[in-house]
């Protein structure tokens, strides 16, 4: 984890644009968003907002047309190819709906995938099957493990090594609404035991309210943004989300 005060996210007027045969989709229209450490940020949006593109654009999965990304003050885009490849591994973990663990190795060996055979691999694997209660299944391959617990797997792996910061892609999507509760209060944890720093997209409000604040995306801007409070009121949550929507007019 960082120790120093180096915002782990930052992100100034970034702008993506997609051709489609004669249109182009803004799909970025010049964001900004600072993450800073130990927080917890959730960002909604409408279906087409330009949620994923913003995770992939902070995770530095696309190249944007213009504006910054830095993660842990590393400006993404200063990077060449094989120097973001092994930036990425080393301070970014990233996880998506869908696990996307690999099924042929046991969930240990997937934690373990993309870490350095490092003198203290031994132990961060260790407190991670522990923190995430998987210390009993990990010689399972994924297809016996549950959904939840497959996600489980994929935060371990995407912690393994010590990220800067942690990207989440509707990370409950696929779970039952218990199980995702699950996660949710483990992602709460990692921020209030371990000072992790995380990024959540969701369209949900039982979601969106474990974390500290929301930012409302709407046509590629950051539209605004609010704090929880750590009230943790699905409704709450709901009804200041459609308020910010109602600000403007929806279509
Ligand atoms: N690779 C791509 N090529 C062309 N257009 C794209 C591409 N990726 C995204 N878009 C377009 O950019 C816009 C934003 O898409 P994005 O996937 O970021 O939305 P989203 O907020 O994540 O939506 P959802 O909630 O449905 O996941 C959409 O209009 C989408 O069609
Ligand atoms: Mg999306």
């Amino acid at each position: 984890m960082p120790s120093n005060n180096t915002p782990p996210l930052q992100i100034d007027q970034v702008h993506k644009t997609y051709r489609q045969g004669n249109s182009t989709v803004h799909a970025l229209d010049g964001v900004n968003l600072t993450v800073q450490p130990g927080e917890f940020v959730a960002i909604m949006g409408a279906s087409g907002s330009g949620k994923s593109t913003l995770l992939h654009a902070m995770a530095g999965l696309i190249q944007v047309d213009a504006g910054q990304v830095s993660i842990a003050g590393q400006d993404l885009s200063k990077l060449n190819d094989a120097a973001l490849t092994k930036f990425r591994r080393k301070n970014l973990g990233i996880v998506f709906q869908a696990y996307n663990l690999i099924p042929a190795l046991t969930a240990e060996e997937n934690i373990r995938l993309p870490a350095n055979e490092t003198a203290d691999l031994d132990d961060r694997v260790e407190h991670l099957l522990e923190r995430l209660e998987m210390n009993e299944r990990r010689s399972h391959r994924p297809m016996a493990l549950s959904g939840g617990e497959q996600q489980r797997i994929a935060i371990a792996r995407a912690l393994v090594c010590d990220p800067a910061i942690l990207l989440a892609d509707e990370p409950t999507g696929s779970l039952d609404s218990a199980t995702g509760t699950s996660i949710c209060r483990l992602l709460r944890n990692l921020v209030d035991e371990e000072r992790r720093s995380i990024v959540v997209v969701t369209h949900e409000p039982h979601v969106a309210m474990w974390a500290d604040r929301v930012v409302v995306m709407k046509d590629g801007t950051d539209l605004t943004e609010f704090k929880t409070d750590g009230i943790r009121d699905p409704q709450t949550v709901a009804s200041r989300y459609q308020q910010s929507l109602g600000a403007e007019a929806v279509h």
